[in-house]
């Protein structure tokens, strides 16, 4: 209910600060079966061009303003094609997992048509994983679907739910011998607010109601997905979560009601009704749209916790916009509308560790076009996060949002999150200097733990 989301309020000014300059960032631990990978989609790596049935291969069709500049993905990166390249790098940097995404559209194009060779393709990814060491994770549904269920009403319709289901058992009958971490879902939040409240990913609709029915339908569909494969062979023995956009937006000046409303409407429809829907079984939107799924508090085993930052809203004073994306005096602003924010990732995982279960932190990263913010960026977050694990926060992994520049969907090429840059015309990957406190980090962690083995066995 609207008032009861007043009392949410007091959490939009309550974020914490450190004092950085008193903290010794390569102060930092790990448990030892720690998870060090990276994260990626399949449409953002491999594009429209392989992709062709995939409702996004049509929304690009719209040119701009639907994707900046009226870029296209075209072949992106070819990640498909150059898996085994790209699982050579994680190697390199000494990796031990990787969550990527089957598509939906490529394994069943045609409504109840399943494709082998896309299916086998999938196989072969995992197999190579395997090969390397390297523990897979898939996430089912990463933002896109194939446009016969998009031309059906997707997730507006509660009975479209079971051809979600369907393709998920598909999938996990044919690589679950081979993956045991799976995420049903990424960010339906960010599909309800993108596609349903702002228009700017398909299908383009602007309808808060909607978009709250959305939310519900996907979260709902994650508990059927989820008690579906866990009843199927290898269900007992996978980890079956869903991933969660950690959204808290705070308005620049405090109480100003211009800049608090939007803040506590976002938050709470974007961020704490789903930790509610998780905690409590109930899933409940600013407008009086209320569900109660008992069984959602344990349709997880562990929780997929995708943090950036948390954006800062404040006013402007120009005749082209008079509220926007800001940052507090003292921060440093990233490529996209959020500053860099670790602290906020602290307190993140701390709330996600009271939903009692462990929780991988699924995407983090920067977009740092310059290189000149990644570097700080990633020794203070993984910071942040051995602080939280130190705390209790039952943490098992972390994977770096992304391992390759790729197609960041609205804003097409020009957000540049990867460790790697990519040439689009060669497609040549190159590391960036900022990305080795990463690879600095997993191989200390990785020394110190077979030095310890080591000292043990003698
Ligand atoms: C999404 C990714 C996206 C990343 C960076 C996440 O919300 O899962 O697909 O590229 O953020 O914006």
């Amino acid at each position: 209910m609207f008032w009861r989301s007043i009392l949410l309020l007091p959490t939009l000014v309550s974020a914490s600060n450190w004092n950085w300059e008193q903290i010794d960032l390569e102060r930092v631990d790990f448990p030892e079966t720690f998870l060090w990978g990276t994260a990626s989609s399949e449409y953002q790596i491999s594009g429209a061009e392989k992709l062709p049935n995939c409702q996004w291969a049509e929304w690009e069709k719209k040119g701009d303003p639907a994707i900046k500049g009226g870029q296209t993905s075209g072949s992106a990166i070819e990640g498909w094609d150059r898996y085994k390249e790209d699982i050579a790098l994680l190697k390199e940097m000494g990796l031990n997992s990787y969550r990527f995404s089957v598509d939906w559209s490529a394994i069943e194009p045609e409504e109840g048509y399943f494709d082998k060779e896309a299916i086998e393709h999938y196989l072969d990814v995992c197999k190579e994983l395997k090969k390397n060491n390297i523990e897979p994770m898939i996430t089912l549904h990463h933002f896109t679907h194939p446009i016969w269920f998009e031309e059906k009403g997707a997730f507006e319709k509660r009975e479209n739910i079971d051809y979600f289901v369907r393709f998920a058992k598909f999938v996990f009958t044919e690589l679950s011998n081979d993956v045991s971490l799976w995420c049903t879902m990424n960010e339906p939040t960010v599909i309800a607010l993108m596609g349903y409240i702002l228009g700017e990913f398909p299908p383009g609709k602007r309808g808060i109601f909607l978009a709250a029915e959305v939310l519900n339908n996907m979260l709902f569909a994650h508990v059927a997905v989820y008690k579906e494969l866990k009843q199927m062979k290898n269900g007992d023995a996978s980890q079956i979560g869903i991933v969660h956009s950690y959204l808290k937006f705070e308005p620049y000046s405090g109480w100003n009601p211009i800049e608090a409303m939007p803040c506590l409407f976002f938050t709470k429809n974007l961020h704490q009704t789903v930790m509610d829907f998780f905690k409590t079984g109930e899933f409940s939107s600013m407008f009086f749209q209320r569900e109660s799924v008992p069984e959602a508090k344990e349709s997880f085993d562990f929780f997929g916790l995708n943090y950036y930052s948390r954006p800062v809203i404040g006013m402007k004073f120009s005749l082209k916009e008079f509220l926007g994306p800001t940052c507090f005096p003292g921060e440093v602003m990233t490529d996209m509308p959020y500053p860099s924010y670790a602290e906020g990732f602290y307190d993140a995982l701390i709330d996600c560790g009271t939903l009692g279960k462990p929780v991988y932190v699924t995407e983090n990263g920067i977009a740092d076009e310059k290189d000149d913010r990644r570097e700080l960026f990633i020794k203070k977050y993984l910071y942040a996060l051995s602080r939280a694990i130190s705390d209790g926060v039952d943490v098992r992994g972390y994977f770096y949002w992304s391992l390759i520049d790729n197609f960041e969907w609205a804003e097409g090429w020009s957000m540049k999150f990867g460790l790697y840059e990519c040439d689009l015309e060669s497609k040549e990957r190159v590391l960036r200097d900022g990305s080795k406190a990463y690879i600095e980090a997993v191989n200390r962690h990785n020394q110190s733990h077979e030095l310890l083995e080591g000292l043990i066995s003698c």
